[in-house]
C-alpha cells in the first residue's frame, strides 16, 4: 500500500525533466561574470562549467560580495540522470577559534580573525572535475583575465566601498580604494595556481602556504591543518511539496531549505489564492516568525549536532493551529531562541541552464560587505568573516540581528548555519530557479518570489522586483521595503498587533530564469535593484 502511494507520488511529482531543447542562459549580479559562464557554453561547456566560470569571476568583478576567500552552496539539476545535489562549499572553522571564546574580546565581523576556512575553491574544482566537461585552465582564465586587467567600479561597488572601507586592511585599501578601477595582480597569480594546481595548491600547496604565513602574521586563525583538511561536501538537498509544485532547495548547513518547508508545511491547507492581502501577509509573516524560530534555535552544523524532527507534518500543523488570524503572537509567547547559550547587497546568486536542460542555483558569499576587510598580501585573497554566522555571543543579535542557538555555536572544523537558499520551484509545466543574497532575509525573499511564481498573479519580473518584508522571530517586527504595504494594509497589519519597521535601503539581488518546459522558453529576470544582466545563447 505504502508503496504504491510513494510510486503515485513519484508518478504525480512534477520533474524537472522537459521534452524540449533549450537555448542556455546564465543571469548573473555583473555582465562580465555571465559573459565568462556564456563563454563556456559557447565553447561547448555544460551549465556545470558555465556556473564555475562565472563563479569564479564574480569573485573578481564583485570582490564585496564572494570571491575564492570565502565559500557557498550549489544546487544542481543533473538532467541525463533527472538528479539534484548540494554541493556544499560552506566554510568551516579553524580549530584555533575553539568554542568561540576568541570573539569575547575579538569582532567576529572585522578582521583576519573573523574568517572561516573558505570553501569555494574546493567547491569550484568539484563541480569542475565531477560535472564539467572542459578543463580548469579554461574555466578559471576569464576570472584570471578580470584580475589583471582589471574592471571599471562601477555605482553599487562604490557605494559598497564607502560603506565598509573603514574595516579594510592596508592590502585591501590599497586594491579597492586605488581609483576608478580595480586590479588584483596578486589574485591573478592565485588564480593562475588555481588554474594549473585547482584544489591542491589551495589547500596543500603555494596558496596554502602563502595564506597560512600571512595568517600568522596578521593575526588570523587559520592554519596548514585547516586548510589541508577542508573538504567540500555533496549532500541531498531538501525537497518537500506544496500544493502541486515541487521545491528543491538548500540543506544543512544551510537552514534555507527547511526554514521553507516550515513556512509551507504550516500552510499546507491554506488557499493563499482566495485570502485578502491583509489576511495573506499577515498568515505569512505567523508562519516566518514561527519558522525562524525554529531556524534560530534549533539548527545547526548537522554533522555536528542533532536536529529535532522540525518539519513533522503535526508539530507543522500545531503551529499552524497556534496562528490568530486576528492578532499577531507576540514572539515571546512563542519562546526564545537562543536557549541553550544563554542589508542585502553583499553575497552574491546566479542561475544557469543549459541546453540540455542541467540548471544550476549558486549563492556564494563571504558574508559582510568585503567580509573581515583583511586582504591577504600575498594571495590577493579578500578574507570572509562568515565566523559571525555562528552564535558566537550568547543571547546577541549577530551582524543580521539574529539571535541563535547552541546548535550554532562554535566548534573547530563545524560549519556555521546559513540562510543561502538557492533553489527550484517544480510546477506543473514551468520551473523557477532563484535565490539571493541578503544574510537572514534570504529565505523570505525565496519565499516570497516563490509566491509570485505558485500564485502567478503578477508578471515574472514584479516575483523578484516588487517590495519585500520580512519576519525573523527576533526583532519583532516586520521589516520591509518602501511601497510592500498600501496604506490601508498596513494600518490593518497594525491593528492586528504588527510593529512596521521600515528598511532605510531596498535589500537583495535576486537573479532567477523561469523555463516553460513544454515550450522551452526562458525569461530570465535579474534583479532591478542591482546592476545584473542575463544572458541568453544565441
Ligand atoms: O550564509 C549566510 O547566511 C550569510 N553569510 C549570507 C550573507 C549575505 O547574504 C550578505 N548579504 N547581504
Amino acid at each position: 500500500m505504502l508503496f504504491r502511494f510513494l510510486l503515485l507520488l513519484l508518478i504525480c511529482a512534477p520533474s524537472a525533466l522537459s521534452a524540449a531543447p533549450y537555448q542556455a542562459m546564465v543571469v548573473a549580479a555583473q555582465k562580465s561574470a555571465a559573459e565568462a559562464g556564456m563563454a563556456m557554453l559557447e565553447k561547448s561547456g555544460n551549465a556545470f562549467d558555465a556556473a564555475a566560470a562565472t563563479a569564479l569571476a564574480l569573485g573578481v568583478v564583485e570582490p564585496g560580495s564572494s570571491g575564492i576567500g570565502g565559500g557557498g552552496f550549489f544546487l544542481l539539476y543533473i538532467a541525463r540522470e533527472d538528479r539534484y545535489v548540494m554541493i556544499d562549499a560552506r566554510e568551516t572553522s579553524p580549530k584555533l577559534a575553539g568554542n568561540g571564546e576568541v570573539f569575547e574580546q575579538q569582532s567576529s565581523i572585522d578582521g583576519p580573525q573573523s574568517a572561516g576556512v573558505p570553501g569555494l575553491a574546493a567547491g569550484v574544482d568539484h563541480l569542475i572535475e565531477t560535472y564539467g566537461r572542459l578543463n580548469r585552465n579554461v574555466i578559471t582564465q576569464p576570472a584570471i583575465d578580470l584580475a589583471s586587467n582589471g574592471f571599471a567600479v562601477g555605482p553599487r561597488l562604490r557605494s559598497m566601498l564607502e560603506w565598509r572601507s573603514s574595516a579594510f586592511s592596508d592590502m585591501a585599501r590599497t586594491t579597492f580604494l586605488a581609483g576608478d578601477t580595480i586590479r588584483q595582480p596578486a589574485l591573478a597569480d592565485t588564480l593562475r595556481r588555481f588554474a594549473r594546481g585547482g584544489r591542491d595548491d589551495f589547500y596543500r600547496g603555494e596558496t596554502a602556504g602563502r595564506l597560512v604565513a600571512d595568517m600568522k602574521r596578521d593575526g588570523g586563525l587559520i592554519r596548514e591543518s585547516d586548510l589541508a583538511t577542508y573538504r567540500v561536501i555533496e549532500r541531498e538537498p531538501i525537497i518537500f511539496d506544496y500544493r502541486g509544485f515541487q521545491f528543491v532547495s538548500a540543506a544543512l548547513p544551510s537552514s534555507g531549505g527547511m526554514t521553507l518547508a516550515n513556512v509551507f508545511g504550516q500552510l499546507q491547507d491554506d488557499n493563499l489564492k482566495v485570502l485578502n492581502q491583509s489576511d495573506r501577509i499577515h498568515l505569512l509573516v505567523e508562519a516566518m516568525k514561527r519558522a525562524y524560530r525554529d531556524r534560530n534555535a534549533h539548527m545547526g552544523d548537522s554533522d555536528f549536532v542533532e536536529i529535532p524532527d522540525l518539519l513533522n507534518p503535526k508539530r507543522l500543523q500545531q503551529q499552524r493551529a497556534g496562528i490568530r488570524m486576528e492578532h499577531a503572537t507576540p514572539s515571546s509567547e512563542i519562546g526564545n531562541s537562543s536557549d541553550a547559550i544563554g542589508p542585502g547587497t553583499d553575497t552574491t546568486h546566479f542561475s544557469v541552464i543549459d541546453a540540455e536542460g542541467n540548471m544550476v542555483s549558486a549563492t556564494l558569499s563571504i558574508n559582510y560587505a568585503f567580509g573581515s576587510g583583511y586582504l591577504s598580501p600575498s594571495t590577493g585573497i579578500l578574507l570572509n568573516d562568515e565566523m559571525d554566522d555562528f552564535a558566537t555571543r550568547p543571547g546577541k543579535p549577530n551582524a543580521f540581528g539574529l539571535v541563535q542557538g547552541s546548535a550554532n555555536a562554535v566548534a573547530p572544523g563545524k560549519r556555521m548555519l546559513s540562510s543561502m537558499t538557492p533553489t527550484f520551484v517544480i510546477g506543473p509545466d514551468r520551473t523557477f530557479i532563484v535565490g539571493t543574497p541578503g544574510g537572514s532575509r534570504i529565505i523570505s525573499m525565496v519565499l516570497l518570489a516563490s509566491l509570485g511564481f505558485m500564485l502567478d498573479e503578477t508578471a515574472a519580473a514584479e516575483w523578484v522586483n516588487a517590495p519585500r518584508y520580512h519576519h525573523q522571530f527576533l526583532p519583532d517586527e516586520i521589516q520591509h521595503e518602501q511601497g510592500a504595504f498600501n496604506p490601508d494594509v498596513a494600518n490593518e497589519l497594525q491593528k492586528r498587533g504588527h510593529k512596521l519597521k521600515l528598511m532605510k535601503r531596498r535589500y537583495g539581488n535576486m537573479h532567477a530564469i523561469l523555463i516553460e518546459r513544454e515550450t522551452g522558453k526562458l525569461t530570465g529576470i535579474p534583479d532591478a535593484r542591482g546592476e545584473g544582466v542575463a544572458i541568453r545563447q544565441e
